[in-house]
């Protein structure tokens, strides 16, 4: 059971999932992943901050109660309604029918909608910027939509510094025992931060920059998401990360997404690879996009700043698994990046090519340029894969 008091009357009430696979159905978290929710006490009033997963409301409930020690809770705060953190909100209703649910005009409808609560008097709607005093503890609504859903707010408490941000700064991985940053060492979770970014919130890079420039001059020493560790020590980089993931900006490297049937296209993109590192490149991910997952395809590619997609022919069409993985590319808007292409044909030319021409433009990509080998590689197509390399190389702003 994973009780915590953060700071002087904030409490962490989540629970960890180490049993779910796939998280929102699509994305592996071997590691787990945390639902966090948050308990904030004032002299007059009490507010639960999020709820979670419906399939750990046992525990959950189980934390809230040790928490409050039978006192009751006034307010439920729901910063956003994706089930991971809503699933509960019915049960709590139910062990608490005093409970007062306060969100924005979105966030009331989306109740009505998923747990079917109707009577308005449940509901306190609050507007951007509104706050709601608990005595001695003020917390203030900031409206961040589309961060991840139209709903998304965040909550901040002016007198502990408190900001709890939804999903923003979240990651895979559940809690180990520890809860904040401060009594745990928290590089590994890092790279899942990428992942989850990526992965959940990567399309809507805008709204993460507009909400980070609404916090600008607030004073935050904790951040308090819905995922992941709580953050104090290392909020700079935290920040900063989410800063540069959401204004899409890369890091030195080049990742290569092939597709291959029967091992020609892959030795493509062996090719390929050998050209970028006679070049300098020090940083070469490469994925078989049969075999590795689209989660960490997509959150390689979002991070580093060469993209290299390598592709057999299939029935006139992208083999499926990278035509795949490039749609989630496009869903995500990816931006700003040097990209190339490469591919296979044994008879009916034509899916590189043509297909990555629609591509590019639809993109705006800064293309280098497409390698399209006939049936498998001869001297002459094997030399302009290694340059396709080379190119890409010389097209990168670090190696
Ligand atoms: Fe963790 Fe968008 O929910």
């Amino acid at each position: 059971m994973n009780v915590k008091e953060i700071t002087e009357g904030v409490y962490y009430a989540g629970v960890n999932d180490r049993v779910t696979a796939l998280f929102e159905g699509l994305w592996p978290i071997p590691e787990g992943v945390s639902y966090n929710s948050y308990i904030v006490k004032g002299k007059n009033a009490t507010a639960l901050i999020d709820t979670v997963r419906i399939d750990e409301v046992r525990e959950f409930l189980n934390n809230i109660s040790r928490i409050q020690d039978g006192r009751p809770i006034d307010y439920l705060v729901i910063n956003h309604m994706e089930p991971d953190h809503s699933g509960s909100i019915p049960e709590v209703v139910r062990a608490y029918p005093d409970i007062k649910i306060v969100g924005n005009v979105q966030t009331i409808g989306m109740i009505k909608g998923f747990y079917h609560i109707f009577d308005d008097s449940r509901f306190l709607e609050v507007k951007d910027g509104e706050v709601l005093d608990l005595g001695g503890k003020t917390l203030k609504f900031y409206l961040t939509p589309m961060v991840h859903w139209p709903e998304t707010m965040m909550t901040y408490l002016e007198e502990n510094g408190t900001l709890f941000s939804g999903d923003a700064f979240g990651t895979f991985g559940a809690l180990n025992g520890a809860v904040t940053d401060c009594e745990m060492e928290t590089d590994r979770y890092f790279p899942e931060m990428y992942r989850y970014y990526a992965n959940i919130v990567g399309k809507y890079g805008m709204f993460v920059q507009r909400a980070l420039a609404r916090l600008v001059g607030v004073d935050i020493k904790w951040i308090c998401s819905t995922h992941g560790p709580v953050w104090h020590s290392r909020i700079a980089e935290v920040v900063d990360l989410v800063d540069r993931l959401s204004r899409y900006e890369s890091e030195p490297g080049v990742v290569i997404v092939y597709g291959s049937m029967y091992g020609n296209t892959a030795e493509m993109a062996e090719e390929v690879a050998r050209g970028l590192a006679e070049a300098g490149v020090t940083n070469i991910i490469m994925h078989d996009a049969s075999h590795s997952s689209m989660s960490r395809m997509i959150s390689d590619a979002y991070r580093y700043e060469g993209l290299v997609v390598g592709c057999a022919t299939y029935s006139m069409r992208l083999f499926p698994p990278v035509e795949a993985f490039m749609n989630a590319m496009e869903t995500r808007e990816i931006k700003n990046k040097v990209f190339a292409a490469f591919g296979s044909f044994t008879w009916a030319k034509g899916a590189v090519g043509s297909r990555m021409d629609e591509y590019v433009a639809r993109m705006g990509l800064d293309s280098v340029g497409y390698v399209v080998m006939k049936q498998t590689l001869d001297d002459e197509s094997r030399a302009a894969a290694r340059r396709l390399g080379t190119e890409v190389a010389g097209r990168l702003t670090r190696k």
